[in-house]
């Protein structure tokens, strides 16, 4: 049994080399390992785009169609769309009745975002809400993992807080004791022992590896046990815990090394600071785009040596060029042996051929969008499966089960 990923996306623009490297990328090699599901985050993009609409519309099947042309494979992953699938918006109405305030106030994103998105108007209870969305989002699928840039990490801390928060205040049913007996009644009688071993060493002394090595062994039981239910796994999790029933599970972030790709001027790449280079941008326009980026201001003239320290184009060639290319720059520039024409036609050609297969997997959805729409309607239709089991637990846990 797979472990499960999921991240989501905002769908508020064409999306562009930065987030080719810093998110889809990994997102692509995560399939081979983990059961993954992968959303369009639109009701993320409504709480800040919610005077501007039109560009997530706009945008949300072309952020597919660029998915799959980065190399996410349907068969293999969930793709779908957040507000297409309710539960959503009501687990975040539930979970929101028992979620201090202060919680989200503290939230280190909330008061930078505010900040920096000066020209909007975020005092609003949606985006104060906006941490507590992405909980529901994940913990509605039970994920384990959840690759995000160091930035969210505050959100994947709050999502934790909130499922701790919620086991342990509705985990704790009548019957709790008694379906715990069952479910290590289906142990073997040498598991059971050593279940209840490392539960004693993680009570006493909040033993990390005794709490991986249970984790193992419900994982093994999951496999093998004659009559084992999920079910019986979120009773035992829970009991280890001491938490009651593990209704939510808490998730892990996933930050994998990422290179970071500057925009064409050494600020974050954005769209909407106009220095971005697209997944779509033809061979014609990256060229022009990486002929007109910022270089090392130092170099003036041709004959002026510079430093590819301090000029965007070098941390490019950290990502397109291989060592050889790497020390013709280094050597070149510091001696002003060559020009920065000449140092960014490697680049170019990088991005170039890096582009070619996604064009050619795009190629079949641009011209038929149905197969796209296609593809998110098989992916919300197996997401609403597992939310929709995960929320009769939640309701029957808050009680209202009538
Ligand atoms: N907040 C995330 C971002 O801005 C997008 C997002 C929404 C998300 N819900 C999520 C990411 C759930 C991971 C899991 O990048
Ligand atoms: Fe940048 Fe290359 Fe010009 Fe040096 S030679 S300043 S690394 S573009």
């Amino acid at each position: 049994m797979k472990q499960r990923v999921l991240s989501g996306m905002r769908p508020t623009g064409s999306l562009h080399l930065g987030h080719y490297h810093g998110a889809l990328k990994n997102w692509v090699r995560l399939q081979d390992e983990y059961e993954c599901f992968y959303f369009v985050a639109d009701l993320h993009a409504l709480t800040t785009h919610y005077e501007e609409r039109e560009v997530i519309e706009k945008t949300v099947y072309d952020m597919v169609i660029d998915w799959i042309a980065a190399g996410l494979d349907p068969d293999r992953s969930t793709i779908f769309i957040q507000s297409r699938l309710p539960e959503h918006a009501e687990l975040f109405t539930l979970l929101a009745m028992g979620t201090p305030l202060g919680w989200l106030e503290r939230v280190p994103t909330y008061k930078d975002q505010m900040d920096k998105l000066k020209d909007r108007d975020l005092a609003t209870y949606g985006f104060l809400g906006y941490p507590l969305l992405q909980a529901a989002d994940i913990l509605i699928y039970k994920a384990n993992f959840v690759p995000v840039g160091e930035d969210q990490s505050s959100h994947v801390e709050l999502t934790r807080e909130v499922a701790r928060r919620f086991n342990s205040l509705y985990g704790r049913s009548p019957k709790f004791e008694s379906l715990v007996a069952a479910a290590l009644a289906k142990l073997s009688k040498d598991d059971q022992r050593y279940f209840e071993k490392q539960r004693k060493a993680y009570g006493e002394t909040g033993d990390a590896a005794a709490a991986g090595k249970a984790e193992a062994l419900l994982r093994r039981a999951a496999e093998g046990t004659a009559g084992w239910t999920d079910e019986d796994g979120e009773l035992l999790s829970g009991h280890f815990k001491g938490s009651g029933k593990t209704i939510l599970v808490e998730p892990q972030a996933l930050h994998t090394e990422v290179r970071k790709l500057p925009g064409l001027d050494g600020a974050k790449m954005s769209k909407s600071y106009g220095n971005a280079v697209l997944m779509r941008d033809t061979p014609e326009e990256v060229t022009r785009k990486v002929k007109h980026m910022t270089t090392d201001p130092a170099r003036v003239r041709r004959t002026d040596p510079g430093n590819p320290e301090k000029c965007p184009v070098w941390d490019f060639h950290k990502i397109y060029s291989d060592d050889a290319t790497r020390d013709w720059v280094v050597k070149g520039c510091t001696t002003a042996g060559i020009g920065c024409l000449e140092c960014k036609q490697p680049v170019i050609d990088g991005i170039v051929r890096e582009q070619q297969p996604w064009r050619e997997r795009a190629e079949p959805y641009l011209t038929d969008p149905k197969r796209v729409h296609w593809i998110v309607e098989v992916g919300t239709e197996r997401a609403r499966t597992v939310a929709r089991r995960t929320m009769k637990d939640v309701r029957e846990a808050m009680g209202l089960g009538y």
